[in-house]
């Protein structure tokens, strides 16, 4: 079990998310330079288990969910993951630990083009491809979220 240290945090692990850079990452040879198993898992949600030294932003007990030390090795795959205290958000309470595993990287990727690149405003049009897709589900929302008129692109078998 590893131990937090100055400003880190200690997760047991609840879910983990499975993304393409996973595998990606396995198969780059990463791992031969990272030595530690598992070497790979980023997206990630657990209940804090312990804090280290300065750690105000949270307490054992508190649900969190995060995507730490991206793209170094976090190794979230595990039962224990060690993360920064600040790569880290409190779990709303209205999702489980398998949906908040989930959202991460897709959503930050969705969140990080809409709202950090385009600044996307109410009544703007915003078109999405791949709307039904890992990232694509997550912009739509976003995008209706901030006010903007979404039109997605599907295959047929995605179009409900
Ligand atoms: N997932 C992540 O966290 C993440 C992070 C960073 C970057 N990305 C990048 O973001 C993109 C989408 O990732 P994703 O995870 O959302 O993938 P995904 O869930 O596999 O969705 C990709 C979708 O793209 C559509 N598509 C495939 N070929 C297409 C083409 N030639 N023209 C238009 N649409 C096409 C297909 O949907 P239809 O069958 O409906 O057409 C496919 O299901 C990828 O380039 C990925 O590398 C993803």
């Amino acid at each position: 079990r590893p131990v937090p240290g100055l400003n880190e945090v200690l997760v047991r692990v609840h879910a983990a998310g499975v993304n393409p850079v996973d595998w990606k990452t396995r198969a780059s040879g990463a791992l031969v330079e990272w030595g530690a198993v598992p070497a790979v898992g980023w997206d990630v949600s657990g209940t804090v288990e312990a804090v280290g030294p300065g750690v105000g932003l949270f307490r054992p007990g508190d649900e969190v969910f995060g995507m730490p030390l991206f793209p170094r090795q976090a190794g979230a795959y595990a039962e224990f993951v060690v993360a920064p205290a600040r790569h880290l958000a409190r779990k709303p309470a209205g999702l489980t630990h398998t949906e908040a595993a989930a959202l991460p990287l897709a959503a930050l990727t969705a969140w990080q083009a809409l709202v950090d690149t385009a600044n996307v405003r109410p009544g703007e049009r915003v078109l999405i491809h791949a709307a039904a897709g890992g990232v694509g589900h997550l912009a739509v929302q976003i995008a209706k979220a901030r006010g903007a008129y979404v039109i997605g692109t599907a295959s047929a078998g995605k179009h409900d």
